[in-house]
């Protein structure tokens, strides 16, 4: 792999495994994340290059594209938007700041970042933006309606983006999307009692390494949408076309949702409901 890639969210979860298989890829990597402590303890078995970031800020994303594009001979190769953050429940729980926050990370912040780098990538005529969205990208998830917003709007935002790259003749310059199924991270630790998760768990729970593997893969030969497991994304994809087949099949689906939490629960030997692990609060400051 040639030049740098950059990480949002790269402190820990799936970001600090993308970063470490990017690495072990041979790209020179830049991890990012609102935590300077955590992102820099993460960085340093992987070259010890990490800066602190807030995605929602956009002259900063401006400022690691271009210290990242300076930073390797290769110029800015490549962009991963992992930073995200999930509330549960149904909207009318949330209030207006939870609201704003979600879509200003998940959306607005991953914008910020495809942004400033194509900024840099369009420039050099070659680049990739890889985006990680989630199922709740591409099916309504209840119970995490506004998160599914937020990746609705960023999957539109990522294909839309490309096309409008191919229409200026930049064939060079890619942007894919990664939809995984549950990832067990810090995002959902403390999440194995809580029916607003149900639908993190209705699926085949996915480590963050394996989820990075696949984002290395892809980093090598970019697509514009790839879910993992595949015929997750083919399940929910044709779930969508079909909205009131959906909504017939919610109970079933909740109740998938909650063999999930107890399987989940037996893996990770906590018994009971809500004894599951959960993150101390400087594992992720930005949780809401
Ligand atoms: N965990 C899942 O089940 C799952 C499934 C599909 C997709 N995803 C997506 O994967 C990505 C990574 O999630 P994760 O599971 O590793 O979550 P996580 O909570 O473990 O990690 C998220 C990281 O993002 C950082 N972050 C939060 N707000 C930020 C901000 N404003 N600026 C910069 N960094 C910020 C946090 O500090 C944290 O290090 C997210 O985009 C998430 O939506 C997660």
């Amino acid at each position: 792999m040639t030049g740098a890639a950059v990480v949002t969210g790269a402190a820990g979860g799936l970001g600090r495994a993308v970063a470490a298989a990017l690495h072990a890829d041979g790209w020179a990597v830049l991890l990012t994340d609102l935590d300077a402590d955590a992102v820099a303890a993460a960085a340093a078995p992987l070259g010890g290059w990490s800066r602190a970031l807030d995605v929602r800020d956009e002259a900063a994303c401006a400022a690691v594209a271009a210290e990242a594009a300076a930073g390797t001979r290769g110029g800015l190769g490549l962009w991963v938007n992992n930073a995200g953050i999930l509330a549960t429940g149904p909207s009318w729980t949330h209030d207006a700041a939870t609201r704003r926050r979600l879509i200003e990370v998940n959306t607005l912040g991953a914008i910020n970042g495809t942004l400033a780098a194509l900024e840099i990538m369009r420039a050099q005529g070659r680049g990739h933006v890889l985006n990680v969205v989630s199922l709740a990208g591409l099916i309504a998830a209840p119970g995490e309606t506004v998160y599914a917003a937020s990746k609705h709007a960023l999957l539109a935002f990522s294909l839309g983006t490309l096309s409008d790259l191919r229409m200026a003749g930049l064939r060079g310059v890619h942007v894919s999307c990664l939809c995984p199924d549950g990832i067990w991270t810090p995002m959902l630790h403390d999440r194995l009692d809580d029916p607003g998760a149900l639908a993190s768990f209705t699926g085949s729970m996915l480590t963050p390494e394996r989820v990075a593997a696949r984002a290395a893969r892809l980093a090598r030969r970019p697509r514009p949408v790839v879910s993992l497991p595949r015929w997750r994304g083919a399940q929910v994809r044709l779930l969508d076309a079909l909205p009131r087949l959906a909504l017939a099949l919610t109970p079933v689906i909740r109740a998938a949702g909650r063999a999930g939490q107890r399987r989940q629960r037996r893996r990770t030997g906590s018994t009971e409901p809500g004894t599951g692990p959960r993150p101390g609060p400087d594992e992720n400051p930005a949780r809401l």
